[in-house]
């Protein structure tokens, strides 16, 4: 268990707001306050998290379905919630092996929620930042094949990179650790949807949380150079292989997809 004082509830947290927006409990009075100032400014918010928590179990099942992936390096997993990645992979191929990483306490935290693993296959968690990409590699191979396809998935964790080159960096030095046929699943916060959004999350930056910056979509697109991009490429996540039973989805300022390396 995670020693409650590593637990900072003076500021909000970036794992914890996004639990309160996706209608969780794991969060204290200062992650709902900085919530509801959010969705004051904007409330398009809360549909913003759930698609991408929407397009997050569609990719993990074509990875699983399509591409025959049955290894998933997920960094930056956020609290337990429903479908995670492990039970969305092993719902489908109960062999699946799935490392999380955050680097958050109260993850930490809750990580038992995260290794309620198949027989068939298995979970770990490690509680490493993405600042330091050798040490995620080295985790992973841990419990990983690093010589087989995994799936690396960067799912609202890149925004919270300062600078985009050196986000750009780092998903490069993951990716150089895994074998060719493996994927890229990202998907990010967007700039240039909505005036609204961009005020709110300026707003939140200056509440001392680790902020997130928003990047054109030309910038998300960028992460995937060099990977051969799955159809329909790089767009607002509704819009990635939505079901034949979703209502006409609706674009967010939310993007992302899915790469290969080759
Ligand atoms: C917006 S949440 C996204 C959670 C989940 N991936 C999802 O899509 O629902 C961002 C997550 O990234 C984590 N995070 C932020 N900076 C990180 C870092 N440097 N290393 C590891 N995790 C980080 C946070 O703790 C949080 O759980």
């Amino acid at each position: 268990m995670v020693p409650m004082t590593k637990i900072d509830t003076s500021v909000p947290h970036s794992a914890r707001i996004w639990n309160y927006w996706l209608g969780g409990k794991d969060n204290y009075p200062v992650d709902e306050a900085a919530g509801n100032a959010y969705t004051a400014v904007f409330p398009g918010i809360v549909t913003v998290a759930r698609g991408s928590r929407a397009f997050l179990g569609r990719s993990i099942r074509y990875l699983v379905e399509e591409a025959g992936v049955r290894q998933f390096l997920d960094v930056g997993t956020g609290l337990p919630t429903v479908d995670n990645t492990h039970e969305v992979a092993q719902r489908l191929a109960p062999e699946s092996r799935i490392v999380y990483v955050d680097n958050d306490p109260l993850v930490l935290a809750h990580a038992r929620a995260l290794l309620t693993s198949t027989p068939e296959g298995v979970t770990a968690y490690e509680d490493l930042s993405l600042y330091a990409p050798d040490s995620i590699l080295e985790a992973a191979g841990r419990t990983l094949d690093l010589d087989r396809p995994t799936a690396l998935i960067l799912s609202g964790i890149l925004g919270h990179v300062d600078g985009y080159d050196r986000a750009r960096d780092l998903v490069q030095a993951l990716l150089s650790g895994l074998p060719a046929g493996s994927y890229l699943s990202i998907n990010d916060g967007s700039r240039g949807t909505d005036p609204a959004y961009e005020a709110a999350q300026d707003a939140y930056n200056e509440t001392g949380a680790v902020p997130y910056f928003l990047r054109p979509v030309t910038q998300i697109e960028g992460y995937f150079d060099g990977l051969d991009l799955v159809d329909p490429g790089i767009v607002s996540v509704p819009l990635w292989r939505p079901t034949k039973d979703t209502a006409t989805p609706t674009p967010i300022g939310q993007h992302g997809g899915l790469g290969r390396k080759v």
